[in-house]
């Protein structure tokens, strides 16, 4: 998840109006201070890189960029530039370097390109430009090379539209190269001589900024709020080319209008996205956190998981254990995922809270493999685990969101979840991505060892691929949830239950609820309420349920109905279709098969943080908490 920016105008004047020093009418802003105060804006969505590509009518294309914060950038002055493009970049492929950082641009310099997403048939795209010369590891490079064949009229879509003229127009040049691309992107593309910005999006987030004699384009409208409030939203295969004060936008090549919409937001909740808190927003940022999750990691035709990662020769083939260590809402993501290991890689697999892993006696070191689960990549506990397991020399392995992180650095292979940052500390759509990185992960393994069938595989890796529009059809239902959270916030304790694959799920919906509203809130299998918290249960002690395939929902709702029978209210996540009349609320999860439980996670998610919110909890930053535990 990167954030990207494009302007057009003659800069803008901060400051203007009746506050204004009379004289000056306010502080003149250049068009490079714009966009540079637009990526500080959008520094949330990625801090690895920063950039910007100027363009102004002598002077021609200048580019500047390098690793670092946004406010590390020295933006060139540009006097006579008129438009721009920048970018704050959250690494997905190749590491966080000055040559990694965007803009990309074409061999000669004439053409720059910012992009958030992913390329998933970039490597196919590079063997096919073979004669260009490539500067950067990243995925986006391919475009403005693509870009520089269009224009130089080099392929014969561009002749044919040229009549054969050698130069094509950047409009036309991007909509021909979009149809080239596969995956998600958003893009915004520049050339020299010429005075417009054109941009596309699909899958990422794109809108469109209007003010009078000025355009925007951003991944957000944080990035330009304080200039214009009037946006319009870019759909999925648009293609739009912007100037001062004018917007043409295309789909399937031809001419079309998108509504103007007002943003209301007042300016503290902007950097939230309208959001009330980070935390609502991670939850809804989960459709696109997956997208960029699973982007050319699935072949499902083929049954088979492209994870870029790499064992040593005869490894998986020997591998007697696998050893998830984690903590939190990593170590139920391990939970979770730990199932799936043993069933699709045909691995015993236990996951241990890392603050409690020792290597062990008894066991092989060569043939064990010690997977780290940790979202930040610093958590002490965790990379303690990591040393201890190095240190009995075990191969060490680690799935994180963080690139360049302590935890990348000791482990013998890292799969990255890229989820983009996450703020709120309580952990949310870094969940998602790491289970369905970790179920990718085990399909891998197990095609790896022989111990997956290619059709089965096929229908795990079609249940991923249905994830992200599953966890969107949740979020559509959130006024249901709010409601439930209204009618039974001031319960006495909340109790989540589940079986199987649900039960990972309903410890950290225990775990979300406690973190963040204060109320006591525990998880359990749900074939163990019987067996002691049962009788903790009264009319006044919800019990939340898991209930979908995945999840032996008939089985939990036996259970669910003894709590319902001792007066406890029970609400219920399950897969759409199914018949649990007796639930006092019930939650539709789409079919997707292995992954319901994680899609009905998402409901918990919405129920803690509306319940939190009722209370009026810091829910961002709630007490005795940090994002990143550095100590042990
Ligand atoms: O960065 P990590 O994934 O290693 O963090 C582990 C836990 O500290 C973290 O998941 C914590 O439990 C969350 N705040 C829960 O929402």
């Amino acid at each position: 998840m990167c954030g990207i920016i494009g302007y057009v105008g003659a800069g803008v004047t901060r400051g203007a109006g009746e506050d204004a020093d009379e004289e000056t009418g306010g502080d003149r802003l250049a068009v490079g201070d714009v966009i540079h105060q637009g990526l500080r804006n959008l520094e949330y969505r990625g801090y690895d890189s920063a950039g910007v590509a100027l363009v102004g009518e002598t002077s021609g294309l200048t580019v500047a960029k390098r690793s670092g914060e946004v406010d590390g950038l020295t933006v060139p002055e540009v006097p006579d530039a008129a438009h721009g493009i920048g970018h704050t970049r959250w690494s997905t492929h190749g590491p966080p370097t000055d040559a990694n950082a965007h803009p990309h641009t074409d061999c000669v310099g004439d053409v720059a390109v910012v992009h958030n997403g992913i390329v998933e048939n970039h490597e196919t795209l590079k063997a096919e430009l073979s004669d260009h010369a490539f500067t950067s590891d990243t995925d986006t490079e391919v475009i403005p090379h693509l870009l520089e064949e269009e224009l130089s009229g080099e392929t014969e879509a561009s002749a044919a539209d040229d009549g054969g003229d050698a130069e094509s127009d950047l409009l036309a040049a991007v909509q021909r190269v979009e149809d080239r691309l596969e995956g998600s992107y958003a893009i915004c593309a520049v050339r020299e001589g010429d005075d417009r910005i054109v941009v596309a999006r699909r899958g990422s987030p794109l809108v469109l900024g209007r003010g009078e004699d000025a355009s925007f384009v951003a991944s957000d409208v944080t990035a330009f709020l304080e200039h214009t409030r009037d946006v319009t939203y870019l759909e999925d295969g648009d293609v739009a080319a912007i100037a001062p004060g004018s917007v043409d936008i295309f789909a399937d090549g031809e001419p079309v209008e998108r509504e103007i919409e007002t943003v209301t937001w007042e300016a503290n909740a902007a950097e939230k996205g309208g959001y009330d808190h980070y935390m609502r927003k991670e939850i809804h940022e989960q459709p696109e956190a997956l997208r960029q999750t699973l982007a050319g990691r699935l072949d499902v035709d083929a049954g088979d998981v492209d994870l870029d990662v790499s064992f040593p020769p005869g490894f998986l083939a020997d591998l007697e254990e696998i050893r998830i260590v984690a903590c939190g809402t990593s170590y139920y993501a391990g939970r979770y995922a730990a199932r799936l290991f043993e069933e699709y890689a045909g691995v015993r697999t236990t996951v241990e809270i890392a603050s409690e892993y020792e290597f062990g006696a008894g066991r092989t070191p060569d043939r064990t493999l010690v997977v780290a689960v940790t979202q930040s990549g610093e958590t002490a506990d965790t990379l303690g685990a990591v040393r201890r397991a190095n240190a009995a020399g075990a191969r060490t392995f680690a799935v994180t969101n963080t690139l360049g992180s302590t935890v990348t650095r000791e482990v013998d292979g890292t799969a990255f979840i890229r989820a983009g940052p996450e703020i709120g500390v309580a952990a949310t759509k870094t969940f998602a991505s790491q289970v369905a990185t970790l179920a990718m992960l085990s399909v891998a393994v197990g095609r790896d060892r022989g111990a997956l069938a290619a059709a089965d595989a096929r229908t795990v890796l079609e249940d991923l691929r249905g994830l992200p529009g599953a966890v969107q059809q949740v979020l559509d239902e959130e006024a249901a949830v709010r409601e439930a959270a209204r009618e039974y916030r001031d319960s006495e304790a909340f109790f989540f239950v589940g079986r199987a694959l649900g039960v990972p799920v309903a410890l950290e919906g225990a775990l979300k609820l406690k973190e963040i509203s204060y109320d006591h809130a525990e998880g359990f299998a749900a074939g163990e309420l019987k067996h002691g918290p049962l009788a903790l249960v009264t009319p006044d002690t919800p019990v939340l349920a898991v209930l979908t395939e995945g999840g032996r929902a008939r089985e939990t709702m036996n259970n669910v109905t003894e709590a319902q029978t001792r007066g406890a209210p029970a609400l219920g996540c399950v897969t759409a279709g199914s018949e649990f009349d007796t639930l006092d609320v019930a939650f539709e999860v789409p079919d997707v098969g292995v992954v319901e439980p994680l899609v009905a996670n998402v409901y918990l998610q919405l129920f803690a943080y509306h319940v939190a919110n009722e209370k009026g909890r810091p829910i961002d930053k709630p007490r005795n908490l940090a994002k990143s535990v550095t100590v042990e």
